[in-house]
């Protein structure tokens, strides 16, 4: 679990590492997208490594952390420390559950749109236990989020296959379990998911599933539907 795996050539790669959570081991992921001036941006970013460190290395100057919401922020202070010249943008709430956690921007800032054009912000609203955003990247027509859905598959580890099925993920797209207890606001969720699902995207990028592309649109709608959300 050290090496890139390539979604997009010279694009988009992503790298899985072990992640024990509520008695069950996840995979969590980290994406690397390349944008448009060959400059890297890490989404959720692992505790480098030295093999990571080298693989990015070798593919670029990396100039952006995101931390998508206000969990996945653990290995970003390490990843600053090793790329100082790296803005890091994330949310508040991420920060005050993470006083190591330096931002340079808030992802909401609208400033945003003046350092990554090729980004556009997408807020998950009405949920604020995850103040999540998810990014929507044009140039590879590319959705990248965390934990706005979950999936286990075959290749999880037996723990998480256990509970994904009593909980209705196995080989399925749904809303993480623990997510689903805090839904504040339905109707914003709605709006929210809906701007996704508008969105051109090729594929869905999550923290905690394999890559979804065929029938992402669907997927995402129906995990949603099935919360009581009404898209
Ligand atoms: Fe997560």
């Amino acid at each position: 679990m050290t090496k890139l795996t390539t979604v997009l050539d010279d694009r988009i790669w992503t790298l899985d590492r072990p992640v024990w959570f509520g008695g069950v081991r996840l995979r969590a992921r980290t994406t690397v997208l390349r944008l448009d001036d060959g400059s890297l941006l890490l989404h959720s970013p692992a505790p480098p490594s030295d093999a990571l460190a080298e693989q990015l290395r070798a593919l670029g100057p990396v100039r952006i952390l995101i931390v998508p919401n206000c969990f996945h922020h653990l290995g970003t202070p390490a990843s600053a420390a090793l790329f100082p010249d790296a803005r890091v943008v994330g949310p508040a709430s991420a920060r005050a559950r993470n006083k190591a956690l330096k931002l340079d921007l808030d992802i909401g800032d609208a400033r945003l749109n003046e350092v990554l054009p090729e980004l556009e912000t997408l807020p998950l609203a009405g949920v604020p236990f995850l103040d999540e955003t998810v990014l929507y990247h044009r140039p590879t027509r590319t959705l990248l989020g965390a934990d706005v859905v979950i999936s286990a598959c075959s290749q999880d580890h037996w723990t998480w296959r256990a509970a994904a099925r009593i909980t209705g993920c196995y080989e399925r797209v749904r809303v993480p379990p623990d997510v689903r207890k805090t839904i504040a606001d339905r109707s914003v969720v709605a709006r929210s998911v809906r701007a996704m699902l508008e969105r051109p995207a090729e594929r869905l990028i999550v923290g905690h599933a394999d890559v979804i592309e065929t029938g992402w649109r669907e997927r995402l709608a129906e995990a949603w539907r099935v919360e009581g959300v009404e898209l």
